[in-house]
C-alpha cells in the first residue's frame, strides 16, 4: 500500500476544513486508517464503529489485541452516543480539560463501538484531543475515531509525521503531516467508573492539576509498587525502548561520567541522555540533551523524539539522566522508566 502524506500548514488556527483533511476523512470513511497529529502525539485513526477498520490499527501497528483504544470525538454530543457517564465529578473534568490531553475510561453503552476497540471491557476510554486538525479531521468524517500513538508497538511515539513514516510506510493509508506536536507524551488516562478517579496513566494533565477540580484523586498502584498489575492493559507492556539498553541514572553529574569511562574502558560506545543544564560538562561518545530542568514540559516534548535519534548511533548502551516524580515530572519518569525496562542505578 502506498502511504499518502497530506501537508498541512499548522501555523493558523482552521477555519475552514482543508481539502487534505477531507481528502484523508474519506478515506477513514471507507475502513482504512489515517495518522494525524494531536497535541500529544501522533495518532492512527479508525472508524471507532467499524470491526474492520478497527483491525487495521491492531495490524499495521503489531499490536496486542488485549490492549483497548482510545476513542477520540470533536463534541460532547459524539460522547453521549457512546457513553451513558453520569457523575458529576466527569461533568467538571471535561469541562476544565477537554479539549485536552485526558482520557477518561467511563462506562460503554453497548454496541456504540466494536468490541475490538474495548477489548472486551465494560469501559470505554474516551478523549477530545486540543489539536485543530485532529478535531477537523473527526468532524469531517463525522465519525468516532479509536486511535492508539501511531508508532509500531513497541517503539516511542512518534512525535513528528516523519517519526510515523519511518514505522508505518506502506502499512497505512495516509499521514496527515501538521508538525511536531506540542506536549510529547501521551494523555493522562483516569478511571472514572469509582468513586474517586484513578490515575492508571500519567500524561499530560498531572495529577495536581486533577486534584484542584475533582478533590481527592488516586494512582493505580502498579504504578507505584512493582508487582502488581495494571489496571490499564496497555501499561503491562515494555514500550518506547531505544534499541539499545538504556539505564536511569539516579546519581550526579560526576557520577555519570564515571559510569561513561568504565563501558568506555571496555570498549564500549556509550550514549548520554542529558539536559541543557549539564549538555556541555557530559563526556560521552554521544550526548544528546532533551530540554532544559527549569522548565520539564521542555523534556516531556522533546523525550520521545531524542530516545528515537539514539537510534541513529551506532552506541552500546545509554545512560539518562532522573527527573523529579512531581507534576509533568511523574509522566516523563514512568516512560523513562519503560524505556528503560526499569532499570534504575544508584549512586
Ligand atoms: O495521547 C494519547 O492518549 C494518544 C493520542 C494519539 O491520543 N493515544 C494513545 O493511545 O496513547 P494508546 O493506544 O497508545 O494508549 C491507550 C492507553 C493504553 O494504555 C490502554 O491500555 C488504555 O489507554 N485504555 C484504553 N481503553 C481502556 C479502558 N477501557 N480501560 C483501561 N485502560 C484503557
Ligand atoms: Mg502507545
Amino acid at each position: 500500500m502506498k502511504t499518502k502524506i497530506w501537508n498541512v500548514d499548522n501555523r493558523s488556527e482552521i477555519t475552514y476544513i482543508y481539502p487534505q483533511v477531507e481528502e484523508a476523512a474519506t478515506e477513514l470513511q471507507h475502513d482504512e486508517v489515517v495518522s494525524f497529529p494531536t497535541e500529544t502525539v501522533y495518532g492512527l485513526g479508525a472508524n471507532a464503529k467499524s470491526d474492520k477498520a478497527v483491525s487495521k490499527i491492531f495490524e499495521a501497528k503489531g499490536r496486542p489485541s488485549d490492549n483497548p483504544l482510545i476513542v477520540h470525538i470533536a463534541s460532547v454530543e459524539q460522547l453521549k452516543e457512546i457513553s451513558s457517564y453520569q457523575s458529576e465529578i466527569v461533568h467538571k473534568l471535561i469541562e476544565a480539560f477537554w479539549p485536552g490531553p485526558l482520557t477518561l475510561v467511563l462506562p460503554k453503552i453497548e454496541g456504540a463501538v466494536s468490541e475490538k476497540v474495548t477489548a472486551g471491557l465494560s469501559t470505554v476510554a474516551v478523549r477530545m484531543p486540543d489539536h485543530p486538525i485532529a478535531l477537523a479531521l473527526i468532524e469531517a468524517a463525522n465519525l468516532p475515531l479509536a486511535a492508539p500513538s501511531a508508532n509500531l508497538s513497541g517503539k516511542p511515539s512518534p512525535t513528528t509525521a516523519d517519526h510515523v513514516m519511518k514505522d508505518l510506510n506502506g502499512r497505512i493509508a495516509g499521514i496527515i503531516n501538521g508538525g511536531a506536536t506540542g506536549v510529547g507524551l501521551e494523555s493522562t488516562v483516569l478511571d472514572c467508573t469509582e468513586e474517586v478517579p484513578v490515575i492508571l496513566r500519567p500524561g499530560g494533565v498531572t495529577k495536581e492539576q486533577l486534584e484542584e477540580v475533582c478533590g481527592k484523586v488516586e494512582i493505580d498502584q502498579s504504578l507505584i509498587v512493582e508487582g502488581q498489575s495494571p489496571k490499564s492493559p496497555g501499561m503491562k507492556y515494555t514500550h518506547y525502548a531505544p534499541k539499545a539498553p538504556l539505564f536511569i541514572v539516579e546519581g550526579s553529574l560526576p557520577y555519570i561520567n564515571t559510569l561513561v569511562k568504565e563501558k568506555q574502558n571496555e570498549g564500549k560506545k556509550v550514549g548520554v541522555l542529558t539536559t541543557s543544564e549539564n549538555a556541555g560538562n557530559v563526556e560521552a561518545n554521544v550526548v544528546l540533551s532533551c530540554g532544559t530542568r527549569a522548565d520539564l514540559t521542555t523534556v516531556a516534548s522533546q523525550l520521545y523524539a531524542t530516545l528515537r535519534s539514539f537510534d541513529e548511533y551506532d552506541i552500546d548502551i545509554i545512560y539518562s539522566e532522573a527527573f523529579p516524580s512531581e507534576g509533568v515530572g511523574q509522566a516523563i519518569m514512568n516512560r523513562l522508566l519503560k524505556a528503560a525496562g526499569n532499570q534504575i542505578i544508584s549512586q
